[in-house]
């Protein structure tokens, strides 16, 4: 099998969804792909004050013209996107990734592992990780710091994801590479849509770090953009090798776990001392 797909490296100016909602759509309208994929908070912008200021800012999916232009560009072009997106439910708010196809949402993942200053402000994910089907090819939704949780990858390989589709705000050097270690002990290809530009909010400054990336199943890096600038990077993935776990002849990544020794959460043993 094969998917076409795009990742989206965008500069959203903070609080101005409208316009981050139009520059995102003048990309796409030069994208040709099955799978789009943007970053992380990608329309309202990352540094929120406070819960208040992100209340004002985060929209219901279903009543949203955000998700209504992306929907109505799916139509168009037969293709799917998934987006980081700041969701109001009720009073919670959550920072999410929309799965939208042609009729609208799709599916809703709500990011589990919130980053530094995102936990004052958002609600953390109350439902486990997501797998949705685009063009028969698995794909498994995590959000950016959720890299550093290697169970976020390794539940959604186990629920047969082939590619991890990652919209992101990274700002610390290494979640790129990290994630080349997630591509690899999962054997799944990873789609990174990282932002660039800055934001200097409540006096802290954040640098994102650009540097979108397809990342293969062996660990490699396939393609990435540079650290600054919008952009759009575009590919056709063959998902073979994402649907092979074997490493060597005799080892394979996902049936060769000792979960039965792993006593997750009960510690290792201690010997000696
Ligand atoms: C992050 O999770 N936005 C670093």
């Amino acid at each position: 099998a094969t998917l076409r797909v795009a990742l989206v490296q965008l500069h959203p100016r903070f609080g101005q969804t409208a316009r981050n909602c139009a520059r995102a759509l003048a990309w796409l309208s030069h994208v040709r792909a099955e799978l789009v994929v943007l970053p992380e908070l990608a329309f309202t912008g990352y540094a929120f004050r406070d819960r208040a200021e992100l209340r004002a800012l985060a929209e219901r999916p279903g009543e949203s013209a955000t998700v209504a232009a992306l929907a109505a560009w799916c139509r168009e072009r037969g293709a799917c996107v998934i987006t980081g997106f700041a969701e109001r439910a009720g009073d919670r708010l959550f920072n999410s990734a929309l799965v939208i196809g042609a009729r609208g949402v799709v599916a809703c993942y709500r990011k589990l592992h919130l980053f530094a200053r995102e936990a004052e402000v958002f609600d953390p994910g109350d439902r486990p990780p997501l797998v949705t089907a685009v063009r028969g090819v698995k794909i498994g939704t995590m959000i950016c710091f959720d890299y550093a949780f290697p169970e976020v990858a390794r539940t959604l390989a186990l629920a047969g994801a082939e590619v991890l589709a990652h919209p992101s705000n990274l700002v610390l050097d290494y979640g790129q590479r990290v994630m080349q270690s997630r591509c690899f002990e999962n054997g799944v290809v990873g789609l990174t849509a990282n932002r660039v530009g800055s934001e200097r909010r409540a006096g802290a400054l954040l640098r994102f770090t650009g540097g979108s990336q397809v990342v293969g199943p062996r660990g490699e890096l396939v393609r990435r953009l540079p650290r600054r600038g919008e952009g759009v990077l575009t590919l056709t993935l063959d998902l073979a090798a994402a649907r092979d776990k074997w490493v060597t002849p005799t080892n394979h990544l996902l049936n060769d776990r000792r979960p039965e020794l792993y006593q997750l959460g009960r510690g290792a043993r201690a010997a000696g001392g």
